[in-house]
């Protein structure tokens, strides 16, 4: 049998370095938990950045992606084929939209949501040509792409990738001043995540989601949600804007519409906004295929129940509860919603990467984000008991650097 170590060792030296994995090699899955190619056990506390919030191998996505696999995979977009129709109806229906505009990666739906907002902005308000500009968040992740990257404010996203991609104004996430400030005649969007899951699950103030809708309608510009990490359930509700009752102009959808099997991710928005990309505009070969469709109809019907939403928000609260009281005993501060939370790390005692791989040595696998931030986000499907026994972990983690 090859070992983690030497199929490690191999990774590293034929793989690009554009990631620092924990050194685990998993091989199987099964709801909450992983094991790796030595036959050992770890609880899954990242579902592959919120892209498994419905659990490894749920076994009714499992079913609709080898049904399909049997019956039809690929068609691209030049013909129609049977998934498509229940893809578009069904998260029309779950985002209240008329119209979807499917893509695979995150980064993909992103890109879809700026070209549709610029030619919006063209064609609807009546922006001069080449003018329009788009209102984005300092500490944004939106996904790897050269415009993307364009208006990132993290160096290791940004730096040494341009010439960048003009047409973007970075203000303070969670100030509406800041975005009022920002907004002219060319204004055309105001793109955001409704939580900023790479920054450090940072919610915003109260009221903050409310205040960008209501200032978006005055203005006459688009309101865009990126709910590729927040939306579909981990927050407790189907998207992180109902939070504050928030409709979008857009939905920017990914992860976990995949199900943790394909790559899957839409745009969701109105006929007067999406109808005004017309044939040739826009594509994408594999977008909207009926395999990523089938699994993303599997996920739609998930949603439908409001199971997972419930379970995220009433597990949430136990999490949360639970993450608090560790508050001032090496952790300084607790954030999120549902079923994720950012948690701070003493930096004093050790970076998140140095709590992340005491983590994994007694069974939990989590990832650090920006220093000393540890990111939770188990899938939804874990147990109560579960859990708890992870955050009895973290607690053991953060112990182990005191000394
Ligand atoms: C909010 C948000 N938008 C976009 C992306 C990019 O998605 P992808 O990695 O599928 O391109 C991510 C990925 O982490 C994300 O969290």
């Amino acid at each position: 049998m090859t070992t983690s170590a030497e199929l490690i060792d191999v990774i590293e030296r034929r793989s690009a370095h554009n990631y620092h994995p924990l050194p685990v090699v998993i091989r199987e899955a099964d709801g909450a938990w992983v094991t790796d190619v030595e036959g050992r056990r770890f609880l899954d506390c990242l579902s592959g950045y919120s892209s498994l919030n419905f659990g490894h191998g749920n076994p009714k996505i499992i079913q609709a992606a080898q049904q399909q696999l049997q019956n039809l995979t690929l068609t691209s977009r030049a013909f129609y084929h049977d998934q498509f129709a229940a893809f578009c109806g069904g998260l029309g229906d779950l985002t209240g939209k008329d119209m979807i505009l499917p893509m695979n990666t995150g980064a993909e739906a992103v890109e879809t949501a700026i070209k549709v907002a610029r030619k919006w902005g063209y064609e609807v308000k009546g922006v001069e040509p080449e003018q329009a500009t788009i209102i984005v968040m300092e500490d944004n992740f939106h996904g790897r792409t050269t415009t993307i990257v364009s208006f990132s404010t993290d160096p290791d996203a940004h730096d040494g990738f341009g010439p960048y991609t003009p047409g973007f104004k970075i203000v303070k996430y969670g100030s509406i001043e800041a975005i009022r400030e920002a907004i002219d005649a060319n204004t055309v969007a105001v793109l955001l995540e409704p939580i900023q899951g790479e920054a450090g699950v940072l919610v915003p103030p109260d009221g903050y989601l409310t205040q960008v809708r209501e200032l978006c309608t005055a203005e006459g510009i688009l309101m865009i949600a990126d709910e590729i990490q927040s939306g579909l359930g981990r927050t407790g509700r189907t998207f992180a804007c109902e939070h504050e009752g928030v409709v979008p102009d857009m939905y920017v959808l990914g992860k976990a519409l995949g199900g943790g099997v394909v790559p899957v991710s839409a745009v969701a928005a109105d006929a007067d906004v999406l109808g005004v990309i017309k044939p040739g505009q826009h594509g994408s070969t594999f977008g909207g295929n009926p395999l990523a469709c089938a699994v993303g109809n599997a996920v739609i019907e998930i949603l439908n129940t409001g199971e997972y939403q419930e379970r995220a928000a009433r597990l949430g609260e136990v999490l949360h509860g639970r993450l608090r009281e560790m508050v001032g005993d090496g952790v300084v501060t607790v954030r999120g919603r549902g079923l994720w939370a950012g948690v701070d790390i003493d930096p004093s005692l050790a970076t998140g990467r140095e709590v992340s791989e005491a983590l994994m040595e007694r069974g939990v696998l989590a990832k650090d984000t920006h220093g000393s931030t540890i990111r939770l986000a188990p899938p939804i499907v874990i147990s109560e008991e579960d859990l708890l026994w992870a955050v009895d972990r973290l607690a053991e983690a953060i112990a182990s650097f005191r000394r």
